[in-house]
């Protein structure tokens, strides 16, 4: 398997002069809308101003410090017409361009690999409809998650997905990632819940699939491919999705247990007693308990006595609060009559229960601050997920780079385990080659021999662009390669990234 170490910048794509800028600012009306550190050719009547370097850095560099671009343009348009114009013009001077969104991506796949153009989507953020009877909503795809939340919470509605990222993260990018999140257990994935989206195809086209219908068999569902396309194929720029009604009840427990065996146990007893009612059930190792204690920014409380092995997070979203808090009530009862967990404890108003939630949302920024976070984002079955954990831990204790001071400082267990997602933060003291040797390709191919996915939610970015083959067969690899040709034949759509096999 190739190594995107060996990349190199492609020389099919042109480089951008000020006379490609100058065309840009034809199109977008606002000197604002530009932002480039390439100087206008002297002498010229200049319509823009090139800036220092440093004020690209938010846009070249992803959310980790990862993964960094050197792309002198970016490119902020307002409406779907300016995409399309400017894609018009990149595609006939074999531009290449990477669409961002929130830039909340955690697989490199937002940021330039080299000087690639960025189109910022932020500016597409109005609100197109809301239908109060049916719950469905039609945005633009630069929305923020959470002020969209906000928007139709007035109405009584909720967005069908919640991540921790959800005051940076645009619906767009959710849409491009296939965002999976903190209720995928009861809301399911964007693939249900999308209903049409307005796309702008690599030479310009719009293609308006912008429906409200929940039902609509007319042909191949080509929205679907671009739910998870990660950029690679379309910029979308409009989003219609199915909201549900927001709950009037809501619950937070926590758990804590001293084996992951007593994990899997409670998530069937947790079905079983409140499986109607369950709207997430999460799950986080002591490590990464112990990692939000010290590292989190903002102070989270540790609501238990001592510290316990698993902590599993519980959310209820019902219609009638008293009766949810009964199910709650007894089901801790019957878990620690019958020792199933050590300790727990129920949110008793809305502060808690936000402190509660913050014992697990905490855990990527916590690790973020703790130091380099190689992040590993896996599906497989439930029963396996912590046995990789263990082994990881052992793989490093072998080569004598785990514990304090040492390269690696922490290896944090936690996920969706409702959905069989596991997420594996290993925290250096530096992005070391040589620790990434360690980890790869060993976690991908224990990953691939139980029948697990190398991206659960997080999808293949940079990172994972040689990856794939570890979880689809050649055959599906071949025919996704011919539908990125189908619709970008010059490849100028965020390239680099996705499937590079
Ligand atoms: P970006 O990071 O800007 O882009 C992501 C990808 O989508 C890139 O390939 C980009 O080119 C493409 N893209 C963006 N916008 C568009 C568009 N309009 N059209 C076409 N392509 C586009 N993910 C989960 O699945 N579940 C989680 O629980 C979760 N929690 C997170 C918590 C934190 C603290 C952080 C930082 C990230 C988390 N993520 C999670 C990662 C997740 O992928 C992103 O948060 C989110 O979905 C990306 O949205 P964005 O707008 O930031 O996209
Ligand atoms: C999460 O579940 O917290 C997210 O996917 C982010 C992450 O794993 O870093
Ligand atoms: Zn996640």
């Amino acid at each position: 398997r190739r190594s995107l170490a060996t990349v190199a910048r492609s020389d099919v794509f042109a480089n951008i002069s000020a006379a490609d800028i100058e065309a840009f600012a034809k199109i977008l009306p606002s000197p604002s809308q530009i932002l480039t550190t390439i100087s206008p050719e002297s002498g010229s009547a200049a319509s823009y101003q090139a800036v220092d370097p440093s004020e690209l850095d938010t846009f070249n560099n992803d959310w980790m410090n990862k993964y960094h671009g050197k792309s002198q343009l970016v490119l902020k348009p307002k409406t779907t017409k300016e995409v399309s114009e400017i894609m018009k013009y990149c595609h006939s001077k074999n531009i290449a361009v990477v669409p961002q969104g929130g830039n909340t991506g955690l697989v490199g796949g937002g940021v330039p690999v080299f000087d690639e153009v960025i189109i910022q989507l932020g500016g597409l953020n109005q609100i197109r409809s809301f239908d109060e009877v049916a719950g469905t909503l039609v945005c633009d795809a630069g929305c923020i998650l959470e002020s969209l939340d906000n928007h139709i919470a007035e109405k009584g509605y909720m967005m069908p997905l919640d991540l921790g990222a959800k005051g940076s993260c645009h619906i767009g990018g959710n849409v491009a990632t296939n965002a999976g999140g903190l209720r995928f257990l009861r809301y399911g994935s964007l693939h249900g819940n999308v209903l049409g989206l307005e796309v702008v195809l690599p030479d310009g086209t719009v293609m308006d699939n912008l429906s409200t219908l929940r039902k609509d068999n007319t042909g191949f569902d080509l929205k679907q491919l671009f739910i998870g396309s990660e950029g690679t194929i379309g910029l979308i720029t409009g989003v219609s999705i199915v909201t549900p009604r927001r709950p009037s009840a809501m619950n937070v427990a926590v758990f804590a247990l001293d084996s992951y065996e007593a994990v899997q146990t409670v998530f069937g007893q947790v079905k079983k007693h409140c499986g109607e009612i369950l709207s997430a059930f999460e799950f986080f190792d002591q490590t990464s308990f112990d990692v939000v204690q010290k590292h989190a920014t903002a102070h989270v409380r540790d609501p238990f006595e001592a510290r316990h092995p698993f902590y599993v997070l519980i959310e209820t979203s019902g219609s009638n609060k008293d009766h949810d808090d009964e199910k709650l009530q007894v089901l801790l009862e019957h878990l620690m009559e019958e020792g199933m967990i050590q300790d727990g404890v129920l949110a008793q108003d809305e502060t808690q229960l936000q402190g509660l939630w913050a014992l697990r949302e905490s855990i990527p920024e916590a690790a973020g601050k703790m130091g380099k976070v190689f992040k590993y984002d896996l599906s497989m079955p439930i029963n396996k997920m912590y046995e990789l954990v263990l082994d990881m831990r052992k793989r490093f204790d072998e080569h004598g780079v785990h514990g304090e001071g040492k390269d690696v400082g922490a290896v944090c267990g936690y996920g969706h385990i409702g959905d069989g997602n596991l997420h594996i933060n290993i925290v250096a003291k530096s992005y070391d080659e040589k620790i990434e040797n360690i980890i790869e390709p060993y976690i991908y191919e224990w990953t691939s021999e139980v029948k697990g996915s190398v991206s659960a939610e997080h999808g293949l970015g940079l990172m994972k662009a040689t990856k794939i083959g570890y979880s689809k067969t050649p055959e599906s690899i071949e025919y996704m390669k011919k539908i990125k040709d189908l619709f970008d034949p010059k490849g100028i759509l965020n390239p680099y990234k996705y499937i590079q096999v």
